[in-house]
């Protein structure tokens, strides 16, 4: 597949873009200040498919969060900000995920997958 370029300059703080890479949906997220401590402030030991925040966002660059927007249960695309720990919802059979993107109910064994990227500059990601 090609690799997909994101500027993330104009994507405001609580603000996300929508991309397709390989012909999936990819949300590149940048969240709050909220979102993160919400997200960090799990206990892993709880969590269906268990992984920190960490583990999923690069260091230093903890305020973007990139997913594949693909529920884990049967493939459909949940919606961003919706929910009640207010990351995703998927409203074909009501799985939840949290700001980190992490299964929180519902049916979906995992949590929505990080796709490979990496940060070109400050403000650029590379997905792919
Ligand atoms: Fe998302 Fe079933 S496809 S909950």
């Amino acid at each position: 597949g090609v690799p997909v370029e994101v500027d993330l300059a104009p994507i405001p703080e609580g603000g996300n873009v929508k991309v397709f890479w390989r012909g999936k949906p990819i949300y590149v997220r940048h969240r709050t200040k909220e979102e993160i401590a919400a997200a960090d402030n799990v206990d892993i030991s709880s969590l269906r498919d268990p992984q920190t925040d960490a583990e999923r966002v690069k260091k230093g660059d903890e305020q973007w969060l990139i997913v594949i927007g693909i529920c884990t249960h049967l493939g459909c695309i949940p919606l961003i900000n919706e929910g009640p720990y207010h990351g995703w919802f998927c409203p074909c059979h009501g799985s939840v995920y949290d700001t980190s993107g992490r299964i929180r109910q519902g049916p979906a064994p995992l949590n929505l997958a990080v796709p490979p990227y990496s940060f070109e500059s400050a403000s650029k990601i590379i997905i792919g």
